[in-house]
């Protein structure tokens, strides 16, 4: 038998440590949970993606009375931009969360696996890494790259 061990590297920033991009790639991704249509988790999520360009897009989660017809905000944002600028990196998101009592979430706000996938073939796709910003009150989660948030992900090399 041979044993293995998986390490995640990320570093957790407080506001005033974030550079001035990814502070105002969190600003917006927290605003965007004001247009969060969650009228069923009462669960708020925004998304904010950084493309090469410089632009921004922010998302946030969509739900339906049937519940599978919802869209998590990462992934409405991540096919958004993505049908704008087919051609362009993305080179960050930013997530985050609020409680229905209006509170921004105290822990990071972790991508599910679905999101976890699309933002893998997203980095796939560019050739480059995709930085991750989980914001919590907290502080903010920063991942370098999706692999350290999906080891092991299916690719299309692995087909
Ligand atoms: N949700 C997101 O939008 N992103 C995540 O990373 C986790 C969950 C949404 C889906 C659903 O609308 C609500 O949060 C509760 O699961």
């Amino acid at each position: 038998m041979e044993k293995f061990k998986v390490c995640i590297d990320y570093v957790v920033l407080q506001d005033e440590e974030l550079n001035e991009q990814d502070r105002i790639l969190v600003q917006r991704a927290k605003d965007a949970t004001y247009n969060s249509y969650s009228p069923y988790s009462h669960f708020s999520v925004g998304a904010a993606v950084r493309i090469a360009n410089g632009e921004v897009y922010s998302g946030s989660n969509q739900e339906n009375a049937a519940f599978p017809s919802g869209l998590c905000a990462e992934r409405c944002v991540l096919f958004y931009a993505h049908a704008q600028y087919p051609e362009e990196v993305v080179e960050t998101i930013a997530i985050a969360a609020r409680h229905s009592d209006g509170r921004f979430a105290e822990g990071p706000i972790s991508p599910c696996g679905a999101c976890r996938q699309v933002l893998a073939e997203t980095e796939y796709r560019n050739k480059k890494p995709l930085r991750i910003l989980l914001y919590g009150t907290r502080g903010t989660l920063v991942f370098e790259n999706v692999e350290s948030l999906l080891p092991f992900m299916f690719t299309d090399d692995d087909m």
